[in-house]
C-alpha cells in the first residue's frame, strides 16, 4: 500500500464507535485500572510518605496525566484510526515531518513489551483465584504460604500454563471486536470489579485494622519523602493511566463526536485514582488486623494477603474475591494493550481481527516466556546492571518508553496539530481558555515529564558510562 493510499485508509478509519460516551469512560477506566492500582499503588504510597505521596501523586495526575490523556484521546478522535495511521495522517495534515509516525510505532512496540510480562503476572492472579477458593491456604502459616509462592515461581510449566490461559482469554475477547468483544467484557467486568471492591471494603472496615491503615496511607510522613518521590509518583501516574503508548489514542478513535473530552477524561482519571486509593484502604487493614508486616511488591499480594485471608473467617471466599478482582482489572488492561497494534494491522492489511489478534497473542506469548524464565531458570541472567529480562522490560517500558511517548504526544497535539483542529476537538471557543490549556498541556506537562525522564535516566546512563 502506498503512503497516500494508507493515509486515505486511515482517514476512513475502522469505522467502529463506542456505543456511548459512558462506555468509553468504562473502557478507558478498564484500561487504566489494573495491576498498577491494586498491586503497586497501595504499597508505594505507604512507603513513600503516605499522605505526602498521595498528594504529589494527585498533583501529577492533575498537572501531567490529565492533559496528556486529553491530548492522546483528541489525537485519536481527530485521526479516527490506529495510532500509526493517525500519526501519519495528522502529521501530513499539520505539515510536520512524516517521522512523527514513529510515535505510533513506539506505542505498538511498548504495548507488546508490557503485554508480554503483564500476561505472565496476571496469570499468577488466575492461579491464586483457584488456590484461594479451593482452600489451599486454610490454616496455613507464613512459611507455607511463602513456600507455595516460591514453588509456583520455580515451576516454568505452571507459569506458562496460567500465562497461556490469561493470554487466550485476552485474545478471544479482543478478537471479537470493539462492540462484541471489548464492550461486552467491559459491561460485565467493570461493574463486577466495583462490586467486589465494595464487598472487600466492608470486610476490611470490620477487620479491626482500619485506623492503622488510614495512618499508613494518609499520615504526612515527611521523613519518608526523598527526591525520588516525585519521580516515583509521576512514573506511577503514567503507568496507571495507560498513557504514552497510544492506548488512549486507539480508544479515542472510537469516541463519539459529541462527547466532551475534558469532562470525559477527568472522569476516567478520577475513577482510576479512586480505585487505587480504595485498593489501599482494602488491602492494608487486612494485613494489619492480622499483625503482619507490609511485604513488598509481589510478596504483598501473593504471600502476605493470602496469609491474612487464611487467618480470617470466610478467608477462602474473600481471598477468592480479591484475586478475581485483580484478574478482572488485569484483563481489561491487557485488552487495551493490544489495541494499537491490532487496529493498525486490521486497517493496513484489511485483515480479519480474530486472525490478527491470534498472531499478536502468539508473539506476545513467546516474548512472555522470557519473563516466565526470569523467575526461575534465567533469574540470574542480567541484561543490564542488576536487571534480568523481566526487570529490564519493566524498566524500559515504564521509565523510558511511556514517558517518552507521552511527552511527544503532548508536544505534537499542542504545537504541531493545527490550533483550530485542537480547539474544535475540545470545544474551546474562548482564546484565553485556549492559551491556559496550551500552557498546561503544551508546557507544564511535557516539561514535567522531561524532568522526570532525564532524572530517571541520568543515574542509569551515568553508571553505564562509569561517570
Ligand atoms: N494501566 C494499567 C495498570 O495500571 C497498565 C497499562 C499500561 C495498560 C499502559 C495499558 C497501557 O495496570
Amino acid at each position: 500500500m502506498t503512503n497516500s493510499e494508507s493515509t486515505s485508509a486511515a482517514s476512513q478509519g475502522v469505522g467502529q464507535r463506542w456505543s456511548s460516551r459512558w462506555l468509553f469512560i468504562l473502557a478507558a477506566a478498564g484500561s487504566a485500572v489494573g495491576l498498577g492500582n491494586i498491586w503497586k499503588f497501595p504499597y508505594i504510597a505507604g512507603e513513600n510518605g503516605g499522605g505526602v505521596f498521595v498528594a504529589i501523586y494527585l498533583g501529577c495526575v492533575a498537572a501531567v496525566g490529565i492533559p496528556i490523556m486529553i491530548s492522546e484521546v483528541l489525537l485519536g478522535r481527530q485521526g479516527r484510526s490506529s495510532p500509526i495511521h493517525t500519526m501519519r495522517s495528522l502529521s501530513q495534515c499539520a505539515g510536520a515531518s512524516g517521522r512523527w509516525t514513529a510515535l505510533g510505532w513506539l506505542g505498538v512496540v511498548t504495548g507488546f513489551l508490557i503485554l508480554s510480562y503483564y500476561g505472565v503476572i496476571a496469570g499468577w492472579t488466575l492461579h491464586y483465584v483457584w488456590l484461594s477458593m479451593s482452600g489451599a491456604f486454610a490454616g496455613a502459616d507464613g512459611a507455607s504460604v511463602g513456600a507455595t509462592f516460591d514453588a509456583f515461581l520455580a515451576d516454568p510449566w505452571a507459569l506458562v500454563f496460567y500465562q497461556t490461559l490469561f493470554m487466550a482469554l485476552t485474545i478471544w475477547i479482543v478478537g471479537r471486536g470493539v462492540t462484541r468483544g471489548i464492550e461486552a467484557a467491559i459491561r460485565w467486568f467493570m461493574p463486577l470489579l466495583f462490586l467486589l471492591l465494595l464487598v472487600l471494603f466492608i470486610y476490611s472496615l470490620n477487620s479491626g485494622g482500619f485506623a492503622q491503615d488510614w495512618a499508613f496511607m494518609f499520615d504526612l510522613k515527611w521523613d519518608a519523602v526523598s527526591s525520588d518521590t516525585v519521580l516515583i509518583a509521576m512514573g506511577q501516574a503514567f503507568f496507571t493511566l495507560s498513557l504514552g503508548m497510544g492506548t488512549m489514542m486507539a480508544y479515542g478513535a472510537y469516541v463519539p463526536e459529541d462527547a466532551n473530552l475534558g469532562t470525559t477524561v477527568v472522569s476516567i482519571a478520577a475513577l482510576d485514582t479512586f480505585i487505587a486509593i480504595a485498593a489501599g484502604l482494602v488491602i492494608f487493614p487486612i494485613v494489619f488486623a492480622n499483625g503482619l508486616e507490609v511485604g513488598q511488591g509481589p510478596g504483598l499480594t501473593f504471600v502476605t494477603l493470602p496469609l491474612a485471608f487464611s487467618q480470617m473467617p470466610f478467608g477462602e471466599v474473600f481471598g477468592g474475591i480479591f484475586f478475581l478482582l485483580i484478574s478482572f482489572a488485569a484483563i481489561t488492561s491487557a485488552i487495551s494493550l493490544t489495541e494499537p497494534a491490532l487496529s493498525y494491522l486490521v486497517e493496513e492489511y484489511n485483515a480479519k481481527r480474530q486472525r490478527v489478534a491470534l498472531s499478536l497473542g502468539v508473539i506476545c506469548w513467546l516474548l512472555g516466556l522470557g519473563t516466565v524464565f526470569s523467575f526461575n531458570i534465567w533469574s540470574d541472567m542480567m541484561i543490564v546492571g542488576d536487571l534480568n529480562f523481566f526487570g529490564f522490560l519493566d524498566y524500559l517500558s515504564q521509565n523510558i518508553m511511556l514517558p517518552l511517548g507521552g511527552m511527544l504526544i503532548a508536544f505534537f497535539a499542542m504545537w504541531l496539530l493545527p490550533k483550530e483542529l485542537m480547539y474544535k476537538q475540545l470545544g474551546i471557543t474562548n482564546p484565553a481558555v485556549g492559551w491556559a490549556w496550551r500552557i498546561l498541556a503544551g508546557v507544564v506537562a511535557p516539561v514535567g515529564v522531561l524532568v522526570v525522564f532525564v532524572s530517571t535516566l541520568w543515574p542509569v546512563l551515568a553508571s553505564l558510562l562509569g561517570l
